[in-house]
């Protein structure tokens, strides 16, 4: 069933981070769904660049768009001079995912620059063509306040939940100056599924855990794993939530989650129950201090939005495990 009434086919669609996990299935959605429609990518892909952390500066990835027919443009979104390459097409929908999606990002300039300095421009670009625009904001805006999250109550305690409540707060004062734009901030809680593989170390517990079980080795979990609350939700789910963000006519921010927190503890055993095997667990002490125990996204404003979380997290990973063990072993060049 499609969700909404709205028919893209024939519609320009701009999709920065397309190469990346949630970009690229959202590309492959529309692809699939509104063959006449134009999908644009803009992404950066992977340099090979890492951080601080070791991790990689960008994580798209050529493989998770091998099946993509639409047009691809390479950018940076930090360079206005790449941006300048969007002008030649009149979007009627922009999508901005490109981010520096990795939440132990630490370095402050880079990550305000790449998440908030880029968003005037898309957003320049989005008045240019009267375009509807949909945006990842996180729920990492929440910090480790007391669950439920709500819109309204945020104390970000990262530079990225900073960069990502900077965005929310440039949104709302861009559409009080534009109120003619259409434009949906979406805090995603923690998403997992099929696309996630190319983000290595940043991808969900899901994957990683899956591949643990699949070597053969007990699922490596915090100690009290099965008090450790996560509002875990499907990317089928996040892709409708991105489609439906299309439909009201106002700015508004909404959290996507499921509103149903489980346990790291349920991962591990749904998977070992998925992947039929029973290899007991492995505990160690928790490294990191500023850690989210528990997260719930209050879904209770979701109703304008009409989002409705489809895939508890039992068939949310049982969707997956196909991809799960496609991945494994992979390597991620
Ligand atoms: N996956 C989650 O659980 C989650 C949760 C909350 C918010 N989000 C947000 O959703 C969006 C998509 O997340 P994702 O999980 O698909 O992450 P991702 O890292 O897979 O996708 C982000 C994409 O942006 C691209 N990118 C990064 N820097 C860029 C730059 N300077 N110029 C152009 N492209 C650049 C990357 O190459 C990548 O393809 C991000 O904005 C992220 O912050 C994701």
């Amino acid at each position: 069933m499609p969700y909404t009434s709205i028919d893209f086919n024939n519609s320009t669609v701009l999709i920065t981070g397309g190469a990346g996990f949630i970009g690229s299935n959202l590309a492959l959605y529309f692809q699939e769904k509104f063959p006449l429609s134009l999908i644009v990518i803009f992404d950066c892909f992977q340099s090979g660049e890492t951080l601080d952390n070791g991790n990689l500066v960008s994580f798209g990835h050529y493989k998770n768009l091998i099946s993509f027919t639409g047009d691809i443009i390479c950018g940076n979104i930090n360079k206005k001079e790449d941006l300048e390459q969007l002008n030649e097409y009149s979007f009627d929908y922009i999508f901005h995912h490109a981010a520096i999606s990795d939440t132990r990002v630490y370095d402050q300039e880079l990550m305000m620059r790449t998440n908030v300095n880029s968003f005037y421009d898309i957003l320049t670009i989005a008045k240019k063509d009267n375009a509807k625009i949909v945006y990842a904001s996180s729920a990492a805006v929440y910090g480790s306040l007391p669950s439920p999250q709500s819109v309204g109550i945020e104390s970000p305690e990262n530079p990225y939940g900073f960069s990502k409540l900077s965005m929310d707060q440039i949104a709302q004062n861009f559409q009080i100056k534009n109120p003619d734009i259409q434009i949906v901030g979406l805090r995603f809680f923690n998403v997992y599924g099929p696309g996630e593989f190319y983000k290595a170390k940043t991808s969900s517990m899901v994957i990683q855990l899956g591949h643990q079980i699949l070597s053969g080795s007990p699922p490596r979990l915090f100690n009290n794993s099965n008090k450790i609350l996560r509002d875990f939700i499907y990317i089928k789910d996040v892709i409708q939530a991105n489609i439906k963000a299309c439909s009201p006519s106002r700015y508004s921010l909404y959290n996507v989650g499921t509103g149903a927190p489980r346990s790291f503890q349920d991962i591990a055993d749904i998977l070992q129950n998925e992947l039929k095997t029973n290899l007991g667990n492995e505990y160690f002490q928790n490294p990191y201090n500023n850690y989210q125990l528990n997260t719930k996204a209050d879904i209770s404003r979701n109703n304008e939005l009409n989002f409705q979380p489809k895939f508890s997290l039992e068939e949310g990973i049982k969707s997956y495990i196909p991809y799960i063990k496609r991945m494994h072993n992979k390597d991620y060049l």
